[in-house]
């Protein structure tokens, strides 16, 4: 459901993603670090190479665990990668997103937290993305969104919003990155 997507984000893309500089425009523990504590269960979905998992599983520590989905095998080979050579390998789990729906069941209810970020308008089926993102966080459970204002209309992240909304999200409250595409979200 949405409008129909823009090509995924080519692999090489990856490399430039998780370039360190980019803290200096993006800060990855400003921007997750308030929603994460030890021993949490949080995904990334759409990782790529872990810009901000490597810093979320620093904040979950050994006895949490960052769930990272993306459908590229290349994405997700550099994640673990990078996760090894951090000393965090056992904290990152990848997951590579197929056709199978079934592929999330074992996380039902089990994530505390979740960053959504400059993701979903490479998603065609926006509606069904916030299902499964819903399916998988437990109750109260936060949601950071967040789109590339150069990519993304208003318009496009307000229905995004409202597919959220449908999936069983509320909005909390606006939050300043990207600036001025996200949105705190919490699961009803
Ligand atoms: C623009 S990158 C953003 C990566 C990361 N969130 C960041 O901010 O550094 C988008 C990522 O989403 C992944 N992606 C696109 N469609 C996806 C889908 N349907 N399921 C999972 N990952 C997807 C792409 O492969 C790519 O790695």
């Amino acid at each position: 459901m949405g409008k129909e997507t823009e090509s995924v984000c080519p692999w090489w893309m990856g490399y430039l993603l998780a370039l360190p500089i980019r803290k200096y425009m993006q800060n990855p523990d400003k921007i997750v670090g308030a929603y994460l504590k030890p021993g949490m269960k949080a995904i990334d979905y759409g990782s790529a190479m872990g810009f901000f998992s490597l810093p979320m599983a620093r904040a979950v520590g050994p006895k949490g665990k960052v769930y990272c989905f993306d459908l590229q095998e290349k994405m997700l080979g550099q994640l673990v990668n990078r996760a090894k050579k951090a000393g965090l390998g056992d904290i990152i789990k990848p997951r590579l997103v197929t056709n199978n729906d079934h592929a999330f069941d074992d996380l039902k209810q089990k994530a505390d937290f979740a960053l959504l970020f400059a993701v979903a308008h490479e998603v065609p089926d926006r509606q069904k993305l916030f299902v499964t993102l819903a399916s998988m966080m437990k109750p109260k459970a936060l949601l950071l969104f967040a789109e590339p204002k150069g990519h993304v209309s208003l318009e496009d992240f307000e229905e995004s919003v409202s597919f959220a909304e449908k999936a069983g999200f509320v909005k909390r409250q606006p939050v300043q990155v990207l600036k001025g595409l996200s949105m705190l979200l919490e699961k009803k």
